[in-house]
């Protein structure tokens, strides 16, 4: 039997990345699986049982509301959320280049997606009897890295709202925590030159990336009931990046 069996869960950003390794993981643990994505892809794709997959803009209002609506036509409650879908900029402009249009791109998907999709989904989590909410963080939220003012902004936001939200929820026995990857491979980080990455990984105590799955596992402690009295967490899953 799987971890997540008759449960139901959103993955927003879950077509690639870290978010379509959480999704695959939920899955094979039993869980329904929807992913809201810019470019959810073909069902065929997926191996074994596919997820629902909806195209959905976390960073647009009335495309969650819709989303959420038509969920709600066939769940009669969601057990758990995961605000994975994140964005960075390619370029890293230090503050003095920054545009407002660039701050904007990234803080509209990364916080304003965060809440949106949350609140969105919120009467859907209060039908669950056990509702979990995981969201994405960042080691660059703690860390001052040159050229991420958006993305560190973003990102610590994140870290607040969990905490705020574990206090929020908590009385309604929803559960609300927080990953922080540190370097994982994905198509996020393909804009990093090869020396940035070589001080990062010298920085990793592990000395290497980290891979999608490995994230993925951390999220599902933290949605699965094995989490049941962890709420206002942040779990870093760095690799001792951050240690
Ligand atoms: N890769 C890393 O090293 C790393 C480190 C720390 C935190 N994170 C965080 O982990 C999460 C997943 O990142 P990843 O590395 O898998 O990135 P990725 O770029 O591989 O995947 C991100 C996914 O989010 C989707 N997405 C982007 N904007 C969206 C929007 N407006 N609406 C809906 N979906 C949208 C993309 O289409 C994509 O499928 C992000 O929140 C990211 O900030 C990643």
């Amino acid at each position: 039997m799987g971890r997540l069996e008759g449960r139901t869960a959103v993955v927003t950003g879950g077509a690639r990345g870290i978010g379509r390794a959480i999704a695959e993981l939920f899955l094979a643990e039993g869980a329904q699986v929807t992913v809201w994505d810019l470019e959810p892809g073909e069902p065929r794709a997926w191996p074994g049982r596919p997820p629902a997959l909806e195209r959905v803009d976390v960073a647009d209002h009335a495309s969650v509301v819709v989303a959420a609506a038509r969920l709600g036509e066939r769940a009669d409650a969601l057990d758990v959320l995961v605000n994975n879908a994140g964005v960075n900029l390619v370029r890293s402009p230090t503050l003095r280049d920054l545009s407002a249009e660039e701050w904007r791109s990234v803080l509209d998907v990364n916080l304003t997606g965060t809440l949106q999709c949350t609140q969105a989904l919120l009467p859907l989590l209060f039908r669950s009897a056990a509702g979990r909410i995981v969201n994405f963080s960042s080691v660059l939220a703690l860390k001052g890295v040159r050229g991420q003012s958006a993305y560190a902004a973003s990102k610590a936001g994140v870290l607040g709202l969990t905490r705020v939200w574990a206090r929020e929820l908590g009385p309604r026995g929803i559960t609300v925590n927080c990953v922080v990857p540190g370097y994982i491979e994905t198509h996020m980080n393909r804009a990093v030159s090869s020396v940035a990455r070589g001080v990062l990984l010298s920085h990793t105590a592990l000395r290497r990336a980290g891979s999608a799955e490995e994230v993925a596992r951390a999220c599902l402690f933290l949605a699965s009931g094995d989490a049941s009295f962890v709420s206002g967490a942040a779990l870093h899953v760095d690799g001792g990046l951050s240690a």
